[in-house]
């Protein structure tokens, strides 16, 4: 039953990888990209386009683009249109072998995995291009004069207010605008904190959770920082172990990537820790507006604003390509940040801050927010029914928030798992990958599934392939 289902012939909406560039405009490039595609092999015969809509959001292209490009293509042999079966690669679009082909330069994402599931990415196709495009026009328009000059290392003063508001409204942060610092995401933050080492404006040792983003550890070990792991239970981080460290990192609302809350006597504990040794806490909060299940667990800094620094980007909510972030401060910590940062490093770029700050006070940061966390849900749900139907014997964990989910597998099977996805085009990490060198493995066997990158129209077929690798039950 499994079998059939999985082989079914109506796997249609993988991602097709184009790339759009060269000369004509974006039909042409389009036209040759699906051209391409469809000569190499890259498209099989049979394989079934996505429609229309679909494509067009994910490209960033209008509907009419594509539809005249399959037009094109179906004219010239390459594509067929059947009424109720949608459009299709031609049976006799053989791919050329020996023939001289003109040499195309494969695109980077073209050599890329079929299915993408890793976690940390939010879904591309969804960036609010005509919002942010309006929110950028406005600022651009209002904008005085002397947002063209140098600039201020802090960030601008209309971003650093927005945040404070959105900040305080939306993740309980205590703080003003005086206290925050525009920076370019939380890598950038951590650079900025332990960027010189012992001469830095924080030091190490650090604790991390036991499993964590391994590049995040490999920044700070690259500042000469060293990280005690704390090992995780279902409360969280044990932070009752940490000791003589000068600072912990932690992701308090959705661990990462297990998925649970600090439970609320950790957040106390850790907190009290801090008061005692002087130490500080860097709270990650990098998913913090994505809770499902009932009311955001509020930000740690809102416990103690000059015990803990608070880290935020927009790279779940909007993208990570925009490398934008803050930090939230304690007031002493402001001039030494600021030292760090300098006077004509990289910032993050002004005009974005503008158009950010025009996006959160206009009130579209929220309603994309809002209909992200719904379409995200959404897609959670679909993994969990997916799942039940065709993997019953997996558990899933993780559920509550953010982009990714955790599936327990049997132990001594993550492994050859992950191999057999890896073999079948379906990129995902196992939990070893996110462990800590010296943490124990005391999460076990399991998959870290990011549910919000693929495309809409490709994340079926990505289920599909999903439970086609799963160890049997
Ligand atoms: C655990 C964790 N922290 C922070 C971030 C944000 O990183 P950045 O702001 O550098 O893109 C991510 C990824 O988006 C993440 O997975």
């Amino acid at each position: 039953m499994r079998e059939s289902w999985v082989n079914s012939a109506e796997r249609i909406g993988a991602d097709l990888h184009l790339e759009l560039s060269g000369p004509g405009g974006r039909r042409a490039a389009l036209i040759r990209a699906l051209r391409e595609a469809v000569r190499s092999g890259r498209l099989a015969p049979g394989t079934r386009l996505p429609p229309y809509r679909s494509l067009a959001a994910d490209l960033g292209v209008a509907r009419n683009t594509v539809a005249d490009a399959y037009a094109e293509l179906v004219a010239e042999g390459w594509l067929t249109a059947r009424q109720g079966s949608g459009t299709r690669v031609a049976d006799r679009a053989e791919p050329l072998r020996g023939a001289v082909r003109t040499p195309v330069r494969t695109p980077v994402r073209a050599r890329g995995p079929r299915h993408d599931l890793r976690q940390g990415a939010p879904d591309a196709s969804s960036f609010p291009r005509a919002a942010w495009a309006a929110a950028y026009r406005r600022a651009l328009q209002a904008a005085p004069s002397e947002a063209f000059g140098p600039g201020d290392p802090a960030g601008r003063r209309e971003v650093r207010e927005a945040l404070a508001e959105y900040l305080a409204r939306a993740r309980g942060v205590r703080t003003e605008p005086d206290r925050i610092v525009v920076c370019s995401g939380f890598a950038h933050a951590l650079r900025l904190l332990f960027g010189q080492g012992a001469g830095g404006v924080l030091r190490g040792p650090v604790g991390v959770e036991a499993y964590g983003l391994g590049f995040h550890r490999e920044l700070l070990a690259t500042a000469g920082v060293r990280t005690v792991p704390l090992p995780l239970d279902e409360d969280g981080a044990r932070v009752d172990l940490l000791g003589r460290e000068h600072a912990v990192l932690l992701t308090p609302a959705h661990q990462f990537p297990t998925g649970g809350p600090l439970h609320p006597e950790r957040r106390a504990a850790v907190i009290d820790w801090s008061r005692a040794r002087g130490s500080m806490v860097l709270e990650d909060d990098y998913d913090g507006e994505f809770r499902y299940d009932r009311r955001p667990v509020g930000a740690l800094q809102g416990l103690d604003p000059e015990r803990v620094i608070h880290i935020g980007s927009v790279s779940k909510s909007l993208s990570p390509a925009l490398r934008l972030g803050w930090m939230v401060l304690p007031e002493r910590y402001v001039g030494p940040v600021l030292a760090a940062k300098g006077e004509r490093e990289a910032w993050a770029s002004v005009l974005d801050q503008l158009a950010l700050a025009e996006f959160i006070v206009s009130g579209a940061y929220d309603r994309h927010v809002r209909r992200m966390r719904q379409r995200y849900r959404h897609r959670r749900d679909r993994l969990v029914a997916t799942l039940a139907a065709h993997a019953p014997h997996v558990e899933v964990t993780g559920l509550a928030a953010g982009l990714h989910a955790v599936l327990r597998l049997p132990p001594g099977t993550e492994r050859s798992t992950v191999k057999a996805a890896t073999w079948q085009g379906v990129a995902l990490d196992g939990l070893a990958a996110f462990r800590h060198p010296q943490g124990e493995p005391a999460a076990g066997d399991g998959l870290v599934v990011g549910y919000a990158a693929p495309a809409e129209h490709a994340y079926g077929a990505a289920l599909e392939a999903l439970c086609a690798v799963l160890p049997p039950g």
